[in-house]
């Protein structure tokens, strides 16, 4: 399962992306916006630094206008993917976009068969937002159950990029269920490093090598 960033942070981006964690990227005009600056050299600095896909949001809601912000941000760079929402004239957009070879990503996924019309319009990805489906009393996680199972069905090659993930077990559910991507809130990679027992293993080899060598004068070694 290829882990995405959900955010547009440049300090997070590189912190992870040092450690080989980050295989693509998602940003929304929220995720922009949170980061203040301008999102052109930010835009910039995330397409320049990570290889993999970076979903860039257009905001317009008619066809003809999402096509032209398409285009605008396609020029950011090739790996740029077109975040377009689940809409009507999105999904026309989806369409041409596929048409001219553009990669595509719809967002604001709630249903199987919103994720249904958009591999049919020919998305490269989808994005379930399971969090907010839980946040409302749903369960995001049997949606990816059912995208997962539709694409199956029928050899889509829509891939499902598991959204609006709110802590480590939505990471794991996604990647028994089989998804192929999570993008996560950078706070909640940082999460799936942790575990006390890591920690207090650590403490105790550190604290014992030090007494080792109170003892052994003579050690070289460390
Ligand atoms: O890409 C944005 C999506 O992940 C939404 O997350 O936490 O605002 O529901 P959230």
């Amino acid at each position: 399962m290829k882990i995405f960033l959900d955010t547009a942070n440049i300090a997070s981006i590189r912190h992870y992306s040092e450690m080989g964690m980050v295989d693509g990227i998602t940003t929304n005009p929220t995720l922009l916006s949170k980061e203040g600056g301008d999102p052109e050299e930010i835009i910039r600095k995330i397409v320049k630094m990570v290889q993999g896909p970076v979903s860039l949001e257009v905001i317009s809601t008619e066809v003809t206008q999402i096509m032209e912000e398409a285009y605008i941000l396609k020029q950011y760079g090739s790996n740029v993917v077109i975040k377009v929402p689940m809409i009507p004239d999105g999904l026309k957009a989806v369409k041409k976009l596929r048409e001219e070879g553009i990669d595509t990503n719809v967002t604001l996924v709630f249903s199987a068969t919103q994720a249904l019309l958009a591999a049919k319009a020919g998305a490269s990805y989808v994005s379930p937002f399971i969090g907010r489906l839980d946040d409302i009393g749903n369960d995001g996680m049997s949606l990816i159950r059912d995208i997962n199972q539709i694409f199956k069905n029928y050899q889509y090659n829509t891939k499902i990029l598991v959204a609006s993930v709110r802590h480590p077990i939505h990471v794991i559910e996604s990647a028994k269920v089989g998804a192929d991507v999570v993008t996560l809130p950078p706070d909640i990679l940082g999460k799936m490093f942790l575990h006390p027992l890591t920690d207090k293993g650590l403490k105790t080899f550190i604290s014992d090598w030090e007494n080792l060598k109170k003892t052994n004068p003579s050690i070289k070694i460390l």
